[in-house]
């Protein structure tokens, strides 16, 4: 597919793989449009071309608010990203501050829920359109330590799976991505352990540019670092 002169929105675009995505589908001449919450981090974007709006993925009306937004200025919507996410340092499951893994769980999984239905309801609306959400690696395995963050993106991963049934006979794409650990500001609290051999996230977002642009993407693209030779 040409990504030229296409529209897409990206959650979560002013930091690591969001901003990574962010600045290659630019590059692609691609109309992007990013959102956060942190305003400052929003406006460095405007020099790049990029349109920056506030929007806190847990609340469905700033979410639609942005639809709005895109639709007045570019009249449609071919690609919605859910990338904003959080994570916890590595707990006990006994040590889990599950008031913390309550607003994990808001973020991660209600984020792409929300984003996902505002997105849905312009791409039925069109007829066209790909819904991409950016899971983990921590949805197809358990991970001592990592138990809220996982359960979460199990739950992404389900709610998922289902919206490609869904959307099964028309035009509209569901896509998951399942990228393995990257060097980004997630950790900045506690880098976890063999942070050091984490992905670039460019790395990363080459590769979902480059699925999209295939003839006949993946829908369930698991990335993760390259093997090294010995
Ligand atoms: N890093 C990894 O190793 C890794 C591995 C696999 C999957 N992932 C997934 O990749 C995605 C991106 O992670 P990342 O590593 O790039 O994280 P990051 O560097 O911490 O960036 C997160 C982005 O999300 C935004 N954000 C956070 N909460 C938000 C909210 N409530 N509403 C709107 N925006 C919000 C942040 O901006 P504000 O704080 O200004 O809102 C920031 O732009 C996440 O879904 C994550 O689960 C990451």
């Amino acid at each position: 597919m040409d990504l030229k002169n296409k529209v897409i929105v990206i959650t979560g675009g002013t930091k690591g793989l969001g901003k990574a995505l962010a600045l290659s589908f630019k590059k692609e001449d691609v109309n992007v449009v990013v959102c956060a919450r942190n305003e400052e981090e929003l406006k460095i974007f405007q020099k790049e071309g990029i349109l920056g709006i506030k929007a806190d993925v847990t609340k469905e009306n700033d979410l639609n608010n942005l639809l709005k937004i895109v639709i007045k200025k570019f009249g449609q919507l071919d690609f919605w990203i859910n990338n904003a996410g959080i994570w916890l340092p590595h707990l006990p499951i006994e040590e889990v501050d599950w008031k913390r893994a309550h607003d994990l769980i808001e973020v991660n999984l209600f984020g792409t829920v929300y984003g996902s239905r505002v997105a849905l309801i312009q791409m039925r609306k069109q007829n066209f359109g790909s819904i991409i959400n950016i899971i983990s690696t921590s949805a197809l395995e358990g991970r001592s330590g990592g138990s809220a963050y996982c359960a979460s993106k199990y739950a992404v991963r389900g709610f998922t799976e289902s919206l490609k049934k869904e959307v099964e006979g028309t035009n509209i794409k569901v896509i998951s991505i399942y990228p393995g650990g990257m060097q980004t500001n997630f950790f900045d609290e506690k880098k976890p352990e063999g942070y050091n051999e984490y992905m670039n996230p460019d790395f990363v977002a080459d590769i979902i540019i480059e699925n999209l642009k295939s003839d006949n993407p993946e829908i369930d693209l698991v990335i993760k670092r390259p093997v090294k030779q010995s």
